[in-house]
């Protein structure tokens, strides 16, 4: 496995690495999410690529970019042991060089959700994105669905844009309890690890209603929150039941939805989400 720091050091090996080239990004800190991404860039192509960078334009002013999660010897560890063959450790003065002034601003998608409560954040992932696929040239890059406003900006972002790389979406990866893998999770404290899983039996509470015949949304969003409010330690930021694609907000289920949620557990902001109808 090979660590690659400096752009021109990338782009120098890029020309002789085997052809289909798998890439996943990722913020570093990896858990069992990031490395079933990595086993299925693997798996589907001849060579891997993962790059770590915590990506500072996507962390709004009062955001956790200076306590992000960061551990660079334990990821290339566990991505020298998957098999990977480059991990590109970029710095962000590379990234982001004086001067730098050109971003990638996908409209429309990045208005709900996420959107709506982290302003910026999609228009610095797209833009850390978009330079990453420039540099990394992938013919698949891998993202797992925890990030489902991500997916769809992302998807967006490569179709209008014409790019090469194709979108290869992985199922959420959970702990026992149902509580979705992130990195953000370390932020957790016993009692608050212990109230996060009220995030997924809210999802499975919104299915269920939807099995059993709900078909308004209002009214799931309802019983969703009715049951979050009974955890003490978590409060909702909010809950949102979208068209998968467009992520507008449905006025009564009739297709697929998707079900997504932010919950803050103290002072973490967690998110996750289902789809009904797949
Ligand atoms: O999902 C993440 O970890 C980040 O948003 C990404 C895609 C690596 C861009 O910084």
């Amino acid at each position: 496995m090979e660590v690659i720091e400096g752009i021109a050091d990338l782009k120098r090996e890029r020309r002789h690495l085997k052809e289909p080239v798998g890439f996943v990004p990722t913020m570093g800190y990896l858990h069992e999410g990031h490395m079933s991404l990595v086993r299925r860039a693997k798996k589907e192509n001849s060579t891997a690529i993962v790059s770590i960078f915590v990506n500072p334009t996507q962390f709004g002013p009062k955001e956790d970019l200076d306590k992000y999660p960061r551990d660079v010897p334990r990821d290339l560890e566990m991505l020298e042991k998957a098999g990977a063959e480059i991990v590109f450790t970029p710095m962000a003065q590379e990234i982001y060089p004086e001067g730098f002034c050109t971003w990638v601003d996908v409209e429309k998608v990045t208005e709900n959700l996420e959107g709506a409560h982290r302003p910026g954040h999609f228009r610095g992932v797209a833009t850390v994105v978009a330079k990453l696929f420039n540099l990394v040239e992938p013919t698949r890059a891998y993202f797992g669905q925890k990030d489902a406003q991500q997916v769809v900006v992302i998807k967006r972002m490569v179709g209008d844009l014409n790019m090469g790389t194709s979108i290869v979406v992985c199922p959420t990866i959970r702990e026992w309890d149902g509580l979705a893998m992130s990195s953000r999770n370390s932020y957790l404290s016993i009692q608050e690890r212990r109230a996060a899983p009220v995030l997924y039996r809210s999802l499975l509470l919104g299915r269920k209603l939807w099995e059993q015949g709900e078909r308004n949304p209002d009214d799931i969003r309802k019983e969703m929150a009715g049951l979050i409010e009974k955890e003490p330690l978590a409060s909702v930021s909010y809950i949102s039941v979208a068209d998968p694609e467009t992520l507008a907000e449905i006025d009564t289920i009739k297709g697929k939805a998707l079900v997504s949620l932010a919950v803050n557990i103290g002072k973490t902001r967690l998110i996750d989400n289902i789809t009904l109808g797949e």
